[in-house]
Order: C-alpha cells, then sequence, then structure tokens
C-alpha cells in the first residue's frame, strides 16, 4: 500500500474532509474540502482549510487536486480556495452539469448556460482515472442522495460521500432535486460489492448516541451492521423507510449558501456595485396578500 488517509473532521457541519497521500512521491489529493461560515453574520473565513494546507506544508506533500463526492448543501466547499493558494486543480463528477441546470432558474444564474463554464477544471465520470503520485483515484458514480454524486476508490479505501454513513448512522437522505432511494440502493450494492476489508470513509457522521466521532467502517462490517442497508434488509423496505423518514426532514440550515458557492467549484458570488457579495434565498411566499411596491 502506497497511500496514507488523514481525515480532518469540521464539527460545526459534522463534515470528515480527507487528506490522502502518495507516500513513494509525497502527492496529495484533498477530498470534500469545507470553508467556515457563519450565517448569521455572513462571515467566511479559512482556518479549517487552512490546517489542511498547514498539513501539506509541514510534511512537504504537494497538492495535486482537491476533489468533490457531490455538490453538498450542508457546508460551502473550500476547493476555490485550496487551488489559488497552490495551483490544484478541481474535479466533480459530470453530473454537475444536470445540477448547475437545475438550479440556474432558482437561483437567477446562468453561468453554465453557454455549457462553457462549469466552475471545475476536471469532470468526471466513471471508470475515469486521476494519477496522484505513483496512485491512482478510481471513480464509481452513486447516484441516490444526488445525482452527481460519485465515490472515489484509492487502493483499499473508498470515499463514499454522502452515499453511506456509518452503520449506526444508515444512509443520507434521497429527497433533493435528483434524489432518487431505489437508486441510492443499487449505489450502495455497488460499494458493497468492493472487498469486505475495504476502508469506507463517510462525508459526515452525526454521532448517533452521542458516541465519539467515527468516520471509517469498512464494506464487510457496513453490509453486515448498518441499520438502513445492511443484512437484514432489503430494496423495497429501504425505499420506504427512506421515503418516510426525508418527508420528515427540513431543508439543511446552509441548503442555498451551499448552492451558491458549490456549484461553482467553491466560487464566491461575484461582486456587486458597492463592493459587497451575497448569497441570496429564494422566497416561497405562501400568503399572496402583499403588494409589491
Ligand atoms: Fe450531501
Amino acid at each position: 500500500m502506497s497511500v496514507t488517509v488523514t481525515p480532518f473532521f469540521h464539527e460545526q457541519t459534522g463534515t470528515a474532509s480527507y487528506i490522502v497521500v502518495d507516500i513513494t512521491k509525497r502527492h496529495a489529493v484533498i477530498i470534500d474540502s469545507v470553508l467556515d461560515f457563519e450565517i448569521g453574520s455572513g462571515k467566511i473565513s479559512t482556518q479549517f482549510a487552512q490546517k489542511q494546507l498547514d498539513f501539506l506544508k509541514r510534511h512537504d506533500f504537494n497538492l495535486v487536486c482537491v476533489l468533490d463526492t457531490h455538490a453538498h448543501a450542508d457546508h460551502l466547499s473550500a476547493a476555490n480556495f485550496l487551488k489559488s493558494q497552490t495551483g490544484a486543480y478541481t474535479v466533480i463528477g459530470q453530473g454537475i452539469l444536470n445540477v448547475q441546470a437545475r438550479f440556474a432558474d432558482k437561483l437567477n444564474n446562468h453561468q453554465v448556460a453557454d455549457g462553457k463554464f462549469a466552475g471545475f477544471d476536471r469532470l468526471v465520470s466513471e471508470g475515469d482515472i486521476i494519477e496522484f503520485g505513483s496512485s491512482e483515484v478510481h471513480f464509481l458514480h452513486t447516484p441516490g442522495h444526488t445525482d452527481d454524486s460519485m465515490s472515489f476508490v484509492i487502493e483499499n479505501n473508498v470515499f463514499v460521500g454522502d452515499t453511506l454513513f456509518m452503520p449506526d448512522g444508515g444512509t443520507a437522505r434521497c429527497d433533493f432535486p435528483g434524489g432518487d432511494a431505489g437508486l441510492l440502493w443499487q449505489s450502495i450494492e455497488k460499494i458493497h460489492a468492493l472487498p469486505d476489508d475495504t476502508h469506507i470513509w463517510v462525508c459526515h457522521d452525526y454521532q448517533p448516541n452521542g458516541r465519539e466521532v467515527d468516520v471509517c467502517t469498512t464494506v464487510g462490517k457496513s453490509k453486515a451492521n448498518n441499520i438502513h442497508v445492511g443484512q437484514q434488509s432489503n430494496e423495497q423496505d429501504f425505499i420506504e423507510l427512506r421515503n418516510k423518514r426525508d418527508a420528515t426532514l427540513a431543508a439543511p440550515t446552509l441548503l442555498y449558501p451551499s448552492l451558491q458557492v458549490n456549484l461553482w467549484g467553491g466560487s464566491l458570488p461575484k461582486q456587486e456595485n458597492n463592493g459587497m457579495k451575497y448569497i441570496k434565498i429564494p422566497l416561497t411566499v405562501e400568503s399572496k396578500s402583499w403588494r409589491d411596491e
């Protein structure tokens, strides 16, 4: 084995970001990076991402690329910041184009309308390979949570984004536009078809029953013990359970801030003519009794 995996846990959003290093050539990739964001004040900072940059510098590792498993709806990606600091290129699944198109009207942002600007340096599909040092990232398309979701296989590790949680956490929601519980089941079968000793690294841990943070399990343990898709489960029961649970969930607090940054590779919104940048929240107005002045 020639890679090491170092998780960094962002407590405010329960997100695990990873630095994977090819130790033979000291080349590194970062998976699912995070910007710090306070929704009340609009303050964006790079403390968490800077910790990862410091780690790379301290060990003299060379960052090759920054990968996102999907367009996250619960935290802001630091991909663009990390690229600006290191020259690393940014990567996401080809499905991001669908997600961008879907939200273009809702966010009144048509950067992608001419098909020229995706906000990422490289879009990948199942079967693609990215090399770093003497190691490789292999891509699996694992839709269901979102339709752009990809899982990354690096040696005996798979980085699953929100396709799976730890066994006691089950699975992520499938009710976002483009989400589909049946597709998620099939994607999980794809991950569970990897060798039993493959390490599964999850993107979130919400510490069920107050346990310590844990972000790594194995295919064998996930197949045996996952509370939603473990050995006692079947596809039909899973779809019913997932849909029933999703119907009770509120929109994530950082949904719109996340999308407005993450759809464009972690770029911040354009500066307006007063020199400020803004995050927009589309309003749904139930009463028709308002009069626009
Ligand atoms: Fe997600």
